[in-house]
């Protein structure tokens, strides 16, 4: 199990141990039937709003500089690579990259949709984008580990799916 794993895993555990607790708390307080102090729960309502404005700006200014196209948008240099999809294969030009630079690829099909899908050297997920006939798709990475990576297509796109594989190298900087 990965890390990111565990802590979905332990995140919602414990949305669902205060889920129930909540649940019981509420269950036993609505059946002792008193007067509402409406008072007293107007105060609080506006405590919680301010709580929750809190907790909701403190998520965005925690979350939003991590978000990779402006990252690697703001950076003067990259490097372009160009690709086409067809049925059935890849060009890819060029086929290497350096670490650490970002790449933006320009990607396109004449044909019908593909999914641009990148691995690393261990089979794992390094980012896919879609790629539509008519309109030139754009997607920008950082590789941050020198290697040979493979190109996949994601999405079904005839009898020769399959075969659509193709490598991209990226060497050391
Ligand atoms: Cu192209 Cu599947």
């Amino acid at each position: 199990m990965g890390t990111t794993a565990k802590i979905v895993a332990i995140a919602y555990l414990a949305v669902v141990v205060l889920g129930v607790g909540l649940a019981l708390v509420l269950a036993r307080t609505t059946r002792a039937r008193r007067e509402a102090d409406t008072e007293r729960l107007a105060r609080r309502e506006r405590a919680w709003l301010g709580v929750v404005v809190a907790i909701l700006v403190a998520l965005l200014f925690g979350t939003i500089f991590f978000i990779p196209w402006a990252r690697s948008a703001a950076d003067g240099e990259k490097q372009i690579v160009r690709v086409e999809a067809v049925q059935f294969g890849w060009t890819v030009d060029p086929g290497t990259v350096r670490e650490d630079e970002p790449v933006e690829f320009i990607l396109r099909s004449p044909d019908v949709n593909h999914a641009f899908g990148v691995y690393d050297e261990h089979d794992r997920l390094v980012f896919q984008v879609q790629v539509i006939p008519g309109k030139d798709q754009r997607a920008l990475y950082t590789f941050e580990q020198p290697g040979t990576y493979t190109i996949l297509c994601l999405e079904f796109c005839g009898v020769g799916h399959h075969l659509m594989r193709s490598r991209l190298t990226v060497e050391p900087t």
